[in-house]
């Protein structure tokens, strides 16, 4: 089962950025972690990130015919993103939407998804953890 888990904005940042809110681990660790989780779990784990919308939206596209499951992470574009959405909603391969903070405790504007209604569901709130929950519902659902 392969899976690809796809971080968003920012998120290259991780470790630097608010780490009261994101703690202090970085991007690498934390794919590190998920590789070592993966295969645990016998899951191939490929982890990208990417700044740019339209690259994210290539990359779920390209996801299809690759790989089984999606666990994505959109950063800020979770709130704003139509077009991640329809992507999406245009492909084959479940997704798992995955927040490092509980965007539902926080500004206003972060507590809409435009993104989680076209996903398998929504983790959020949990830390870097919320990740490894991703990988062992994937676990769960095979
Ligand atoms: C985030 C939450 C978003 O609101 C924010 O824009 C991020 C990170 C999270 O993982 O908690 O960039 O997706």
């Amino acid at each position: 089962t392969r899976v690809l888990i796809l971080h968003g904005p920012n998120l290259n940042r991780l470790g630097k950025r608010e780490p009261e809110i994101y703690g202090s681990e970085t991007l690498d660790e934390i794919n590190q972690r998920l590789r070592k989780l993966g295969d645990r779990l016998t899951l191939s784990v490929v982890a990208k990130q990417s700044n740019y919308e339209g690259e994210l939206i290539t990359e779920i596209h390209e996801a299809e015919g690759n790989f089984d499951y999606i666990i994505c992470n959109p950063g800020a574009y979770t709130h704003t993103s139509y077009a991640i959405r329809d992507a999406i909603a245009s492909v084959e391969v479940p997704v798992i939407e995955v927040h490092l903070s509980n965007i539902h405790a926080r500004e206003e504007f972060r507590k809409q998804s435009v993104t989680a209604p076209v996903c398998i569901g929504q983790i959020s709130g949990f830390g870097s953890y919320s990740y490894d929950l991703a990988l062992q519902a994937i676990r769960e659902l095979i």
